[in-house]
């Protein structure tokens, strides 16, 4: 075999930066900068051309309508957004076409391949089954799955009837469950028996238990994953096997309002209380499938592995909707990248011969530090294209990234976006370029961003502020939170009004528009590419009776991007000790579940607060980064800040 195709070459000019070459402009989507401009002058229009690509019963009256908060795309248009991802595909022939490769944990098992009208028959059976335990349009049904094809299947279902997913990530505990189950009103959570994480096989069915109790769930679909017995709740829980049985093979896809809710995803804002994040059925469509056609370059026979879990949002777009969308293969890996050894990602990629790979930084680094034997072991030359998601990316990983794994071939694509967004909005484009370390890259066509001054001013090439989306708003943007509309509006509107969305994320821009985000400048961190609020570890915490009184904030972390430190004051007569510090993570894993679990516990006799009593989480941050403390006087306990620097001192910690 000759050498792969490059589709990459580097500036002759400046160290780092890289370019399409001219095989990758052949092959692309759009290679012509003209795209930028043109988008630009309409995005409207931009966005209705690329609309008709996908399956309507009905077009749309009007592309797009606004009104603060309540803007509107393809308004009047009719769809169904499985039909699009399935029947769409079918009709064009591409029935035969695998759509879903399942890649379980355990070696010696099998993986599973479905073709599109595998799928569809699955699909349209289950959604006769959701109908016959009487869900209809608009009812809220709870996901709490593993990554196996079901959790697919019962999205596509769910949206082909028009019933409104909720999916809950499988590692979140049985209190997130019954937080957002309540939240959303589901009626129907779905679920499995269990799943493989590291060689040991985990009881899900246990966390749905406790997690549908006090909820108004009715019913409780079981998917069998595992080889043990399972006890049901009779006349709540139904195997899903049994259900499938005698299910009917014949669904017609509702047909949706483009406005018609899709589904809800509950994610981290600065209180500590998660909200749903509400996205719409044709908008969400239209976006989600241009930006992975074009910014995977997505081709018939493509393999295409996104990392995701589903229970991310981009699990949702870009493991799910996505990829069926264009009619590719979608390949979903059930468990840990390092079972049975630090090989397993690039075995994956050798094995299924894997062309698109879409990661995060944080396993990106991890990779990294297990060390280039392993992926030198395997044959990656199938890859043509390199994706990252979730956080800045720091230039050793990128560069890690683009030459050990891509072996200096292939574009390595950072998308910058959010659950709010519901599909890619910053990224270059594989047949434009450019490819830079930490630079994202210009706004996705048809999508206007600016970094703003706190005043609401633009600001000049190279100078640092907050990225902000002026309307008219891409269509995939999020309509508002589940049952909060004075929070949407508070949370993204306020700062800027109603035209333009304030995203919370700190960031610079070149005079060509390439843009650098720098993180989150609210509460929120990003822990190992999780979403978690400084506010949700601090009110987990709280629910211990032991605790007085707890600060959380975030520090830096060589490999998790971010984590969270937790100050705790006791109540009087409580000591501290290792015990407690234990029962505490284990309070944080019953509430919130193993990814809020704080890096470091340190008990305080007092933390820093102003006159009016509020705590100084400033001066904390500054502590545990090594920072300089700023300006004490408005503090009432300024002496509690000397306590503070010896205990945080743990440097390398
Ligand atoms: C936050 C959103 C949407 C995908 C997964 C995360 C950060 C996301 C990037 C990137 C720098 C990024 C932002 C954003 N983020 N992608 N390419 N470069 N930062 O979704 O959980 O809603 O988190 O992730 O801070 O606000 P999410």
């Amino acid at each position: 075999m000759g050498d792969p195709m490059k589709w990459v070459k580097k500036d002759p000019e400046k160290e780092n930066v890289f370019w399409p070459t001219e095989a990758a402009k052949a092959r692309a989507w759009v290679s012509d900068e003209s795209i930028y401009a043109e988008a630009k002058a309409d995005p409207v229009a931009f966005w209705e051309k690329y609309a008709k690509e996908i399956h309507w019963f009905k077009r749309w009256d009007k592309a797009y309508e606004f009104a603060p908060e309540a803007y509107k795309w393809f308004v009047g248009g009719k769809l169904n957004l499985s039909y699009n991802c399935l029947d769409r595909q079918i009709d064009a022939g591409n029935g035969d076409r695998i759509a879903l490769i399942w890649e379980p944990e355990p070696v010696e098992e099998e993986a599973i391949s479905l073709t599109y009208k595998e799928l569809h028959r699955l699909v349209s059976k289950f959604s006769n089954v959701l109908k016959g335990l009487g869900v209809t349009k608009g009812d809220r049904i709870g996901i709490y799955m593993p990554m196996i094809p079901e959790a697919v299947i019962a999205m596509q279902a769910c949206a082909r009837i028009g019933a409104v997913h909720s999916v809950v990530f499988s590692a979140f505990s049985p209190d997130s469950l019954r937080d957002r189950m309540v939240d959303a009103g589901a009626k129907v959570v779905i679920t499995a028996d269990g799943y493989y994480r590291r060689g040991k096989a985990i009881d899900l069915k246990k966390n749905a238990d406790t997690g549908v109790e006090g909820t108004p769930v009715e019913k409780v679909v079981v998917v069998k994953r595992l080889d043990k017995s399972t006890p049901m709740t009779p006349g709540r829980d139904l195997w899903y096997h049994e259900l499938m049985d005698g299910a009917s093979e014949s669904h017609q896809a509702e047909e949706m309002d483009s406005e018609d809710l899709l589904f809800l995803l509950y994610t981290s804002g600065t209180t500590g209380k998660p909200k749903g994040i509400m996205h719409t059925t044709g908008g969400y469509a239209v976006q989600s499938y241009l930006t992975a056609k074009w910014n995977f370059d997505l081709h018939e026979g493509d393999i295409y592995w996104c990392t995701a879990d589903v229970g991310w949002i981009t699990g949702h777009t870009y493991i799910n909707y996505a990829p069926l969308l264009n009619g590719v293969t979608s390949l979903l890996y059930e468990g840990s990248p390092d079972a049975p050894d630090y090989g397993r990602m690039w075995a994956i990629i050798e094995k299924h011969k894997v062309t698109q790979l879409y990661t995060a930084p944080t396993a990106i680094r991890m990779f990294l530090k297990w060390g280039n034997e392993w992926p030198k072991k395997y044959d990656l030359s199938s890859l043509r294209l390199l994706g990252t998601v979730g956080e800045p990316i720091n230039v050793d990983a990128w560069m890690w990234y683009f030459e050990v794994i891509g072996g200096g071939r292939c574009p390595v694509i950072d998308t910058w976006w959010q659950t709010e967004t519901g599909a890619n909005m910053v990224n270059n484009l594989p047949g434009i370029g450019p490819f830079i370390p930490t630079v994202a890259g210009r706004t996705f066509p048809g999508v206007h961003g600016e970094i703003l001054d706190a005043g609401g001013s633009v600001l000049a090439p190279g100078e640092g502020g907050y990225l902000a989306i002026f309307s008219p708003f891409p269509p995939a943007l999020t309509r508002g939170i589940y049952g909060d509309m004075e929070r949407f509006k508070a949370q993204y509107f306020t700062e800027y009004g109603p035209e333009r969305y304030f995203t919370s994320d700190g960031a610079r821009m070149d005079e060509t528009g390439n843009t650098r985000i720098t993180g989150r400048v609210d509460d929120v961190m990003n822990v190992a590419g999780h979403r978690l609020a400084t506010a949700e570890v601090e009110s987990a915490l709280a629910q211990n009776n032991k605790v007085s009184e707890v600060a959380v904030v975030s520090r830096p972390h060589d490999l998790k991007g971010e984590v969270p430190i937790a100050f705790v004051l006791l109540k009087g007569g409580v000591d501290h000790s290792d015990e407690i510090r234990k029962e505490l993570m284990g309070t944080v894993n019953q509430v919130i579940g193993p990814t809020g679990r704080p890096d470091k516990i340190i008990f305080v006799d007092d933390v820093p607060k102003t006159r009016s009593g509020k705590i100084m989480r400033r001066v904390l941050k500054a502590l545990v980064r090594d920072e300089p403390v700023g300006d004490l006087t408005t503090l009432q306990n300024p002496e509690s800040v000397d306590q503070l620097k010896s205990l945080v001192d743990y440097k390398g910690g």
